[in-house]
């Protein structure tokens, strides 16, 4: 498959956000950031890592998500935000096998990056357009190891008439700018999302912790040949 870079990333890269953003994800009475803090322990926990596992990280940022796992023997982080990546180094000292690629995630597969035991990411995917998100499943899939797991919190609706329902709710409600998040950026469409995975071959599971947002399991099945 030809890889190519996603269309937004120069949007959606958070240095600008750097600075504030540990901070800004703490206010859970956002409903963006609602949910942020059980979500990342639930991703971590359904991505089965341990100290032999070699694991995926796409969007980074400020390493709250990786900062989560205890051991694992080596640790690739994905991100295009170098300020972002300069605080998540600070907390990640205890993953001494962590490399940081400054890279775009989807073209970051034309790097050899070997194979996977699990690929996770939070609130990256939802900066993807629709047909984006379809490239990056297959090339998850494409890099995980048979019973690999690849694992998903982000924001996102269950389908398109969720989506302007939820817009209307917020709009109704006076908060603008969720309702422009919604409406502006790409949050998944859970059923869209589910079809997609589970045409590649992924066994899907969801969770749901607010309002907006989501956790996805998507696992490989093990190999017949597996002893
Ligand atoms: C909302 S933050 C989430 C960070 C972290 N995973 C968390 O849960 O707190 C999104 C991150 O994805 C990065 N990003 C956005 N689009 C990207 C892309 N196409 N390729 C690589 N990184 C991207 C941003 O720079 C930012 O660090």
């Amino acid at each position: 498959m030809e890889t190519m870079r996603s269309a937004n990333a120069h949007v959606f890269n958070h240095d600008a956000d750097a600075a504030d953003y540990d901070n800004d994800v703490r206010n859970e009475a956002d409903p963006i950031r609602a949910g942020y803090r059980n979500l990342l322990g639930w991703v971590v926990q359904q991505a089965n890592i341990t100290p032999t596992s070699r694991v995926l990280e796409l969007g980074s940022g400020t390493g709250n998500l990786s900062a989560l796992i205890t051991d694992c023997r080596e640790l690739v982080s994905v991100d295009v935000s170098e300020n972002m990546e300069a605080i998540a180094k600070l907390k990640l000292r205890h993953l001494t096998h962590r490399r940081f690629i400054k890279a775009d995630i989807l073209e970051v597969f034309a790097q050899e990056l070997g194979n996977f035991d699990a690929v996770i990411s939070t609130y990256t995917v939802h900066h993807l357009t629709d047909e984006e998100k379809q490239q990056l499943f297959a090339l998850v899939f494409a890099k995980l190891l048979p019973g690999g797991r690849a694992v998903f919190g982000d924001l996102m609706v269950l389908n398109n008439s969720d989506k302007e329902e939820k817009i209307q709710q917020y709009l109704a409600n006076g908060d603008r700018a969720t309702a422009q998040a919604i409406s502006e950026e790409f949050f998944w469409s859970l059923d869209f999302a589910i079809s997609v995975l589970e045409r590649l071959g992924f066994r899907v599971s969801t969770a749901r912790f607010s309002d907006l947002s989501y956790g996805v399991v998507a696992q490989k099945a093990p190999s017949v040949y597996q002893h």
